[in-house]
């Protein structure tokens, strides 16, 4: 068990180590449609009845976009080094080609002088699930336009920014959007299409190869990653449809992303039955050289660990999760088992596959059900959660893993997408009414520890 509450020191990690925090942009700057901004795939979507809990819209969010100042003197008040924030596309092209909109770039710009004023360094995210809707209506991911769309939008961005920001993210979990957003219908544009889906990876695939080509390119001294989600799957008993069923599981949530980055194609996996249509569209490997690029560092970002049992009535994965809460493991508000060993396991996993040269955890947090009692957020199980993750980075650091980096998710209490406001990931309580921020107990928990 890894349980080092307390004990843990920063100085610990080395004085090289990333301390960030992360947010993003459709989750945070609200001013969905002041000065010049397009219309995102979010927006649009989040109006659709029953598709966000409490019928919520990010219309407003935390409001970001107009307190980004004090928002960015917590971050400093609280001790980290790394800011790490997307860009809204629909904010700078608000067609998403064509037409630029000066006030969008004029606002990244204030943001980025504000972070390197404030001595943070800015880690920018190209793509955090935002699509201009304008695209969307043209098929989104799905299209094969979709490159010659990101190329524009991605050359605009190290245009602009590529003087003053140095650390690139590509893509944001390409795993959810992709899934989420075009076969599961519960991310935007809510489509619950097979075909669209394998489309939407394969553009994805290229486009986070081509990104960092484009990076590579245009700006100097660019430091070059992206950001995959995983989570350890586990077979609910050994039976070998449990653990097969475990296995395809795993290969679609682990491994679809990462290993064309690599330079290996799609997973390589007869018993995986999605692969055979990615195939497809792998035509004989023909497209394998164009998804790898070198990227200088992978982000990891693991929410839960999973387990999982065979399921004949899921279609192509066969697979379907046993819940913690049924299985009487420890998991967090959302359901999501916490298991620190299992995310140990899986930064070793990574930095394991070869060609990986530096590992950045670019997100790592829980929802917890917050109480704010006289002024005070006593959040004691996100404090241990952090504890034991964080205890999990540095035992794969000493054992030679070469993880640099750390960034909480996040800063303020946001929209958590589908989940609306409800689910709470902040080291900083929001009052969504009112707007007032709060420190909780954590967001102190982690001022301290970053003394130490
Ligand atoms: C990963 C996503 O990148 C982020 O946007 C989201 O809020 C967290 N997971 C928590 O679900």
């Amino acid at each position: 068990m890894i349980s080092y509450r307390n004990q843990l020191r920063a100085s610990d990690f080395g004085s090289d180590f990333l301390w960030g925090v992360a947010i993003s942009a459709l989750q945070n700057e609200g001013a969905w449609n002041v000065d010049g901004k397009g219309l995102s795939n979010w927006d649009v979507f989040a109006r659709k009845v029953g598709k966000i809990k409490g019928g919520v819209r990010p219309v407003i969010a935390n409001d970001f976009y107009y307190r980004y100042k004090d928002d960015l003197m917590l971050v400093k008040a609280l001790g980290f080094k790394v800011f790490r924030f997307s860009i809204a596309w629909s904010r700078i092209l608000p067609e998403g080609m064509g037409r630029v909109n000066k006030e969008g770039l004029a606002f990244y710009h204030r943001l980025i002088d504000e972070c390197l004023l404030l001595g943070l360094r800015p880690y920018v995210t190209l793509y955090h699930w935002d699509l201009p809707y304008e695209l969307e209506k043209q098929g989104g991911w799905s299209s094969h336009q979709m490159q010659k769309w990101f190329t524009r939008y991605v050359k605009l961005c190290t245009d602009e920014f590529g003087d003053k920001v140095k650390d690139w993210i590509i893509l944001n979990e390409p795993m959810g959007f992709t899934s989420l957003g075009y076969m599961l219908g519960k991310h935007a544009p809510g489509k619950t299409n097979l075909s669209m889906f394998m489309s939407a990876v394969h553009n994805a695939a290229l486009c986070q190869a081509e990104g960092g080509r484009i990076v590579r390119a245009e700006v100097a001294n660019a430091h070059i990653g992206t950001c995959f989600s995983c989570s350890e799957v586990l077979p609910y008993t050994d039976k070998p449809e449990d653990v097969l069923a475990a296995k395809r599981a795993d290969a679609l949530l682990n491994r679809l992303f990462i290993e064309p980055a690599l330079g290996r194609g799609y997973p390589d996996d007869p018993d995986f039955p999605f692969l055979e249509k990615l195939h497809l569209h792998n035509k004989a490997w023909k497209y394998k050289d164009r998804m790898q690029f070198n990227f200088d560092f992978i982000g990891i970002q693991n929410y839960f660990a999973l387990t999982v049992k065979y399921s004949p009535i899921i279609p192509y994965l066969h697979a379907t999760e046993v819940k913690a809460s049924t299985r009487k493991v420890p998991h967090t508000a959302l359901g999501w088992e916490i298991n620190a060993e299992s995310f140990y396991r899986m930064i070793r996993r990574f930095w394991h596959y070869g060609g990986v040269k530096e590992i950045i955890v670019t997100e790592g947090g829980a929802a917890f059900k917050d109480v704010l009692n006289n002024g005070i957020i006593n959040d004691d199980r996100r404090i241990d959660y952090f504890n034991q993750y964080i205890a999990a980075v540095l035992k794969a650091k000493k054992e030679g893993v070469n993880v640099n980096g750390y960034f909480a998710w996040t800063l303020t209490d946001n929209f958590e997408w589908a989940e609306g406001f409800n689910a709470k990931f902040g080291l900083v309580h929001v009052d969504i009414k009112t707007q007032l921020r709060t420190i909780k107990n954590s967001g102190y928990w982690f001022r301290d520890f970053l003394k130490t």
